[in-house]
């Protein structure tokens, strides 16, 4: 919210249920160290060098070229869409912020690296907007496949959506003006062609052999899986308490190195209808992501609020109970095949988000009735990627089923949460679910 708080422009993070702080591995790899001076605050902020540092600047309503200090192509877009397209390009190049960054001064040019990028953004926008009528079609992906180089060979994403888009398809893409290259390079119709999978890739959208039932068969099902209808509309509370198997930062003070595997302690609050804190005791200072019904935030050794593509994940993410209210947050609903999920067969049901920004996916075991699985996507402007959560283990607590572990993969990396007590309807303060305050900015740095 405030344009102060401290590493809000080096961390960004997805938020979700069980989410992530992967990001702090990556910047402290890419970066040598988290180190945040002062001077990158005042950096972020309009502050000519020498004067008072201004009152924090409200990020919501503001362009990009409003709010950050040297946006250039993207200065036309909400300033809340910038993280996620920043996340976006980590996952797309499979690099660290600091790849392209001073993670002390965003706004400098020093890189080339970042002048690659920017020029590579336009690139992307003109071919889309010239070749593909304006859909994102091409993003950084579609040649880079997650590395900084990409090969000399690209290939267009099989992976398709409810009703055969791609999932890049189906969210806006963003124009930018006076970039085009010559219209008569369009394609006629021969898109579609561009656009199909690989030899070799699942064919996902085939018609499955057995007949599928409705959706809302399958949703009653889960229902009736879930516990007694009394004992679900009695619930308030899940506390969730036990560990979690991830890549750790290396310890604030400790020289930069590769991440190791760890398995700090993690403890999940749930309240309903949608709050959520999940905290995880990571070496040095535990890491806290919440979501209070309306702010979805991270505290690590850095804090930001989430916001744009990343908020509406996060939103997913704190369900009381996951995939329960999918048919309400979505629309054109469809049980679209059965797939294998680990070891179980689950029945998949696709649907359009309500807002228009995507589609997502929720599976459920084909004899059990539980949700074993749910795929959304963070989408930013330049394009999206998926996250996955599966649920494993479920046992009954208080007459409610409840996964005792939860696997969170994600091209950001995954976490294993192994649950070890878990608890319905113990008292949860609603204070916890709320952003702790930010301490106040600090003095501007001399004049250079
Ligand atoms: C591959 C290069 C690349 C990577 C990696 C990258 N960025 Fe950027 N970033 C850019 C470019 C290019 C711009 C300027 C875009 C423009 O001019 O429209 C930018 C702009 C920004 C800005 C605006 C700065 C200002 O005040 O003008 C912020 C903040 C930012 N990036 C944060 C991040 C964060 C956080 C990460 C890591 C998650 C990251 N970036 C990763 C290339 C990159
Ligand atoms: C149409 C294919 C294509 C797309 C789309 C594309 N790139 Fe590239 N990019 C390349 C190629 C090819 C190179 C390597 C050029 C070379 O070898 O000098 C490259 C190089 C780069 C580099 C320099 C890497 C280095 O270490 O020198 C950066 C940074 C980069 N791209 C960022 C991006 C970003 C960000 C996007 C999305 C906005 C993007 N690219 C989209 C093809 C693409």
């Amino acid at each position: 919210m405030e344009h102060t708080d401290n590493g809000s422009k080096v961390l960004t993070s997805i938020n979700l249920g069980f989410g992530r702080i992967s990001e702090i591995t990556m910047a402290a790899l890419f970066a040598g160290a988290l180190l945040l001076s002062p001077a990158n605050i005042v950096a972020q902020s309009a502050a000519p060098p020498g004067q008072a540092t201004p009152p924090p600047m409200d990020i919501k309503g503001k362009t990009a070229s409003q709010y950050y200090k040297n946006v250039k192509v993207l200065k036309d877009i909400p300033a809340i869409d910038i993280h996620p397209a920043m996340e976006y390009i980590m996952v797309g190049l499979g690099v660290g912020c600091a790849y392209c960054h001073d993670v002390r001064h965003f706004d400098n040019d020093d890189k080339p690296q970042k002048k690659t990028a920017r020029n590579m953004i336009q690139m992307t926008f003109a071919l889309n907007s010239t070749i593909f009528d304006n859909q994102l079609r091409v993003t950084c992906f579609t040649c880079h496949r997650g590395q900084p180089l990409p090969s000399a060979s690209p290939v267009l994403s099989p992976e398709k959506g409810p009703e055969g888009l791609a999932p890049a398809g189906t969210y806006a893409s963003v124009v930018v003006p006076g970039i085009a290259l010559s219209s008569s390079m369009a394609p006629e119709k021969a898109s579609a062609s561009a656009t199909t999978a690989p030899a070799g890739a699942p064919a996902v959208a085939k018609a499955p052999p057995v007949a599928l039932p409705s959706v809302d068969e399958i949703f009653a099902k889960y229902t009736q899986a879930l516990g007694s209808a009394e004992a679900l509309a009695k619930a308030s509370t899940i506390v969730q308490k036990g560990t979690v198997e991830m890549a750790l930062p290396p310890a604030p003070g400790t020289p930069p190195g590769p991440p190791t595997i760890g398995h700090p302690a993690a403890e999940s609050d749930r309240k309903a209808p949608d709050k959520v804190l999940l905290t995880i005791d990571l070496p040095g200072k535990p890491s806290k992501e919440g979501y209070d019904g309306s702010t979805s935030w991270l505290q690590a050794a850095f804090s930001r609020e989430n916001t744009g593509g990343e908020k509406a994940v996060a939103q997913e993410g704190a369900e009381f109970i996951p995939g329960l209210k999918f048919r309400d947050n979505h629309s054109r609903l469809k049980a679209d095949s059965i797939e294998k999920v680990g070891d179980r067969e689950a029945y998949r049901v696709s649907g359009f988000r309500s807002d228009g920004s995507g589609f997502d996916r929720v599976y459920f075991d084909t004899q059990t009735g539980l949700l074993v699985r749910t795929v959304t996507y963070m989408n930013s402007v330049l394009g999206s990627f998926p996250i996955e959560n599966d649920f494993e283990d479920y046992r009954p607590v208080s007459g409610i089923q409840i996964p005792y572990t939860n696997r969170f993969i994600s091209p950001e990396g995954n976490r294993i949460f192994k649950w070890e007590q878990v608890q319905v309807n113990a008292p949860v303060d609603d204070a916890i679910f709320v952003r702790p305050p930010q301490p106040p900015p600090p003095p501007p740095p001399p004049a250079k």
